[in-house]
């Protein structure tokens, strides 16, 4: 419908002179998140799943403005820690509706869920091993529980986030019925059955998809027991490249439901970078051009601090120049870290650069602000929220009082 808009929000339809405007008035770097965008996504997505349950997977972006959102939109949330699902729970949302999946939980993150948990009931934690079952069970965990399990199939962009096949995640198929006996016989509250292929698939991985969902209807009827709900995790993968085209959702939906066959439970997925991606920009500001052996460098304000994706992955993030009216060249774009990896594009057909000029990385909105760091002693950037009406700041920008506030022998920083 017309509340969900186009399926694929390219970086050249935001508006140039609005970016402009935030960056003077807030500083570069600075992250801008559309909630609007974040809306039509999550109505999207909610249209292509029908009857399903829709969880947001936090760890894309835990902006109480975005949490806020999605909250109101509808959603659940789907915590990977102690603090994602200490932010979810302050930015509103019930318990009920509330996944906590523990992936090797050091002991503080599971005795916070538990006592979540126990003083407010609703809360579903997710496990993907004995030892974390015994481990709640240690704790007097009687609450809500599903077990993940490891489909042995990945998907997703690169291998490093095809978690479907690490075998760090979830428990084996073949033991996935002893491990739900094992929970029982605990007193857990078993409801669910998990598992999460990779992150970033598209349209040529529906099948890898599909055998993951199949593997969870296997389990779930070999188990003879009734499930309130099948997860079949998030991983919906949006177009980073300009010509890429976008995941056919309806297709996805309709296979998942073929592939969960008979099985009588609710539907429940957990996308992250779908709902937030391309609702989110990163601005940075060119000060350095260099034009050396055939190549212009043109290094900006923000690298893998920032946004580390390209750095980690190899990722693509379209970017584009503020400045639109000059001559093209062939331009790589570099961060200021000391460290080779530090890039944001490569050979990208840009507008000439010169000092000054602003640059939009789109795509930001989903693991951009997450997954930023203080190496090289630098502060993170600050994100602003667009909502209709006038900006608001949703995070200020970090200084460098924040980057040694925990250091026993912090101090605070004047000017020099
Ligand atoms: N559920 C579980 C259990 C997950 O492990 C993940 C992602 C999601 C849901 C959400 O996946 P999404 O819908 O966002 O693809 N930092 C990487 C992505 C790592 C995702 C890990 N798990 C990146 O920047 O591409």
């Amino acid at each position: 419908g017309d509340a969900a808009g186009p399926a694929v929000r390219r970086l050249s339809a935001w508006d140039a002179d609005a970016l402009a405007d935030l960056a003077d008035a807030y500083g570069t770097p600075l992250y801008v998140d559309d909630l609007e965008r974040v809306r039509a996504n999550y109505a999207r997505l909610a249209a292509a799943f029908p009857d399903a349950e829709v969880l947001f997977a936090v760890k894309a972006n835990a902006g109480a403005h975005v949490l806020r959102t999605l909250r109101d939109a509808g959603a659940g949330a789907e915590c990977a820690s102690a603090g994602e699902l200490a932010r979810a729970l302050d930015a509103g949302f019930g318990p009920a509706d509330v996944h906590y999946t523990a992936v090797n939980p050091p002991a503080e993150d599971l005795d916070y869920a538990c006592r979540v948990a126990a003083e407010r009931p609703g809360l579903t934690v997710t496990a993907g091993a004995r030892d974390t079952i015994d481990r709640l069970a240690e704790r007097g965990f009687a609450g809500r529980f599903c077990l993940r399990v490891h489909p042995g199939v990945g998907a997703g962009h690169s291998e490093s986030v095809s978690t479907g096949k690490d075998a760090k995640f979830g428990v084996p198929a073949d033991e996935a019925v002893a491990a739900l006996d094992a929970a029982t016989d605990h007193g857990f509250d078993v409801v669910g059955l998990h598992a999460h292929a990779g992150s970033g698939i598209t349209n040529d991985q529906l099948d890898e998809h599909e055998r993951v969902v199949s593997t969870l209807a296997d389990v779930a009827r070999e188990s003879g027991r009734d499930f309130e709900f099948v997860d079949v995790g998030g991983g919906f993968g949006v177009p980073y490249r300009e010509d890429e085209d976008a995941l056919d959702l309806e297709r996805v939906g309709a296979r998942t439901r073929d592939a969960l066959g008979g099985v009588d439970a609710t539907l429940t997925v957990e996308p992250g970078r779908y709902l937030v991606a391309d609702a989110g920009v990163l601005l940075t500001e060119v000060n350095t051009v260099k034009r050396v052996a055939g190549t212009t460098i043109a290094g900006a304000d923000a690298g893998m601090t920032a946004l580390v994706r390209p750095a980690m992955y190899g990722s693509y993030h379209p970017i584009r120049s503020l400045v639109e009216s000059r001559p093209t060249e062939e331009v790589s774009v570099v961060g200021p870290v000391c460290e080779s990896t530090d890039v944001l594009g490569e050979a990208r057909e840009l507008p000439a650069p010169e000092r000054g000029d602003l640059l939009a990385v789109g795509n930001a909105g989903a693991y951009g602000v997450e997954m930023a760091s203080q190496y090289n002693s630098r502060p993170r950037p600050a994100v602003v929220a667009l909502d209709g009406g006038d900006p608001e700041l949703a995070r200020r920008r970090e200084t460098l009082a924040d980057v040694t506030h925990a250091e026993a022998t912090a101090r605070t920083y004047r000017d020099p």
